[in-house]
């Protein structure tokens, strides 16, 4: 198997994490690949924030006892959004391109031996999660990306097949 295939099958979701950030010098390689995600009309809608601690904080608050110590899972936390223009099929093509863009993100990771985790919790769904990491009205949270080493192996889950999904036209 070439070696890009095997990269994207082998990429897992991650949600055990080794104790080191992930250096300020990588992340700004992998953020920096994002950048090439397809995009109709170059709109780059894609925005990635990375949570400092003080930011952390204030999300943990906003997310309360039950679910603040899962956001302590990987030290190293990007907040994925999208800028929105208020033109509906602009908009979905956007969504689309900054989704590209954050595999883009958990794929170059996966290639230097790091771990990913696209998760979108409740809290970034709500006004008091959004106003915590400061993300604007004229935004769509996508995901909450954790990075790190990994820790363990992640089970390999399901897949439908090709032919289930995959159909020939006349
Ligand atoms: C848009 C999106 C949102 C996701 N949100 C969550 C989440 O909130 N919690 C979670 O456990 N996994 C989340 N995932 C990860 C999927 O559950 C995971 O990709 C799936 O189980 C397949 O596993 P794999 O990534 O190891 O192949 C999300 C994935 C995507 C694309």
């Amino acid at each position: 198997m070439d070696a890009f295939a095997e990269l994207i099958r082998s990429r897992r979701t991650h949600k055990s994490f080794g104790p080191d950030p992930v250096p300020r010098e990588t992340l700004d390689e992998l953020l920096e690949l994002a950048r090439w995600a397809p995009n109709h009309h170059r709109t780059n809608p894609w925005r990635f924030r990375v949570l400092g601690p003080v930011t952390l904080e204030r999300l943990k608050d906003a997310a309360g006892p039950p679910e603040a110590p899962k956001l302590d899972r990987a030290r190293t936390l990007v907040l994925a959004s999208c800028v929105l223009s208020g033109d509906l099929q602009q908009d979905e093509e956007d969504v689309c391109a900054t989704a590209c863009a954050i595999y883009t993100v958990l794929l170059a990771a996966q290639a230097r031996g790091l771990a990913g985790y696209w998760r979108t919790p409740r809290v970034l769904r709500t006004k008091a999660g959004r106003e915590a990491v400061g993300l604007p009205d004229g935004e769509r949270f996508l995901g909450l990306v954790h990075l790190g080493t990994p820790r363990g192996e992640p089970p390999v889950p399901e897949r439908a097949p090709l032919e289930a999904y995959r159909e020939y036209l006349p």
